[in-house]
This record gives C-alpha cells, sequence and structure tokens, in this order.
C-alpha cells in the first residue's frame, strides 16, 4: 500500500484504515469494492457503473479536479468509496458507501466530515446528496451532520434502475440554496 498525505479513518473495533484518492492504482480495488457488496448494499448505493470504461472516467474526472473521490482500505481491499462529484461547483453532489462487513462501524460519519471539510475548504456554498426513501440509517447520518431534508427526487443508479431517492442539502453559507439539475451518473 503507497503511502499517502491523507489521514487515517478509525473504526470503532480499533481498526485505523488509510484513505487513498481515486487514481489509476485504486481503480481495480474501486471495482472490486462494488463487485464484493450484498445486493441490499448494491441497492442502497449504486452511484455508477463500474465496467473498466466508467473507472477510467472517474479516475480522470479525480486527476483533473472535475470530482474529488476516495477510497477506504483494509489491507489491499477498498472497504468504503466516497466522494464530491462536480466539485468546481458552488454545490458538489456528495456520495458514500461501505462494504457490509465494514458497516456500523463509525466510518460514515467519518467519510462525510472529510468530505464537508474538502468542500468548506474549497469555499463552496453548500453539498447536496440523495438518498434512497427506505435506507434509514443513511437519513439519521445526514441529518445528523445538519443535511436538511428538501424533497424527493427521480435519480438514475449505476446499473439504469430509476430509483426514488430524499434529495437533502447542507447550507455552507447563509442562503445558500442547491441548483436545479438533472440526477444521473456523470457522463
Ligand atoms: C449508510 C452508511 C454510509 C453509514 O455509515 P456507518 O459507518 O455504517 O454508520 P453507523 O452504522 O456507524 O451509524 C449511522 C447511524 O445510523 C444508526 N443506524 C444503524 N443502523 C441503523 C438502522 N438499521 N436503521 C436506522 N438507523 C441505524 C446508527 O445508530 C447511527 O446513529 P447514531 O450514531 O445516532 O446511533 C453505511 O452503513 C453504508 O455504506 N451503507 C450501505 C450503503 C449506503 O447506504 N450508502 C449511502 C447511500 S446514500
Amino acid at each position: 500500500m503507497p503511502t499517502t498525505e491523507y489521514p487515517t479513518l478509525l473504526a470503532r473495533n480499533g481498526a485505523r484504515l488509510p484513505v487513498l484518492p481515486l487514481t489509476p492504482g485504486t481503480g481495480n480495488p474501486l471495482a472490486h469494492f462494488n463487485a464484493g457488496l450484498s445486493a441490499a448494499t448494491r441497492n442502497l448505493f449504486w452511484p455508477h457503473a463500474y465496467d473498466a470504461t466508467t473507472i477510467a472516467r472517474q479516475i480522470t474526472r479525480h486527476a483533473q479536479g472535475i470530482d474529488r473521490s476516495f477510497l477506504l482500505f483494509a489491507g489491499d481491499d477498498a472497504v468504503g468509496y466516497f466522494f464530491l462529484w462536480n466539485f468546481a461547483h458552488a454545490v458538489p453532489l456528495l456520495g458514500l458507501g461501505l462494504t457490509d462487513a465494514w458497516q456500523g462501524q463509525g466510518l460514515g460519519a467519518q467519510m462525510l466530515d472529510r468530505l464537508i471539510t474538502e468542500a468548506r475548504a474549497a469555499d463552496r456554498v453548500g453539498v447536496e446528496l440523495t438518498t434512497v426513501t427506505t435506507n434509514e440509517r443513511a437519513f439519521r447520518l445526514y441529518r445528523r451532520a445538519g443535511f436538511q431534508h428538501l424533497g424527493e427526487i427521480e435519480n438514475v443508479a449505476g446499473d439504469g434502475r430509476m430509483v426514488h431517492e430524499y434529495r437533502m442539502f447542507l447550507s455552507l453559507k447563509t442562503g445558500a440554496l442547491p441548483p436545479d439539475r438533472t440526477f444521473q451518473p456523470p457522463v
């Protein structure tokens, strides 16, 4: 595992997990991350397809500063994936997910905090996200971090399904509002 300027995250079981950016070196672990998810988890977190072309596009978007995309590692395995899409925009779009074995370890809150810190440091006015309406655990995590529930939208999942989701917004500047947008994977 290469060394990194990025901090480790501390799981409730005492494990310290390193964070690495999405690069050509972490593209394969990202594909394995998705392949190893249970169907239940994948239905809650399928932000984009995981074929080689899509992963290469996501790597390029990170390298060009279009997105900020990170992986959380346990040994050689990516066990978390978290990102801010459209990072150059006033209101980036946030996503995060953990493999089944690493859920319930307090890591979701730390990944969320890292992304919010990045957005704040870059002077963004807010952060937006969507979450499947049945995802109580994620909804609770986001509410606790200060996200407001704005309404419901239709989103296109990574496998092309249309999913019904809550739209949530964290204001980082007084009076900030999310933009009109179409919810779909990056193109
Ligand atoms: C959602 C997710 C990111 C949360 O991260 P996590 O590290 O597992 O979070 P935790 O389980 O430690 O805690 C989250 C909160 O939800 C609560 N919670 C746990 N299981 C719950 C459940 N089944 N229903 C409702 N709340 C639940 C926890 O008690 C905790 O709240 P608390 O701190 O007030 O007690 C992670 O579970 C995950 O990746 N899930 C699958 C993919 C996913 O849903 N991604 C988000 C897409 S929007």
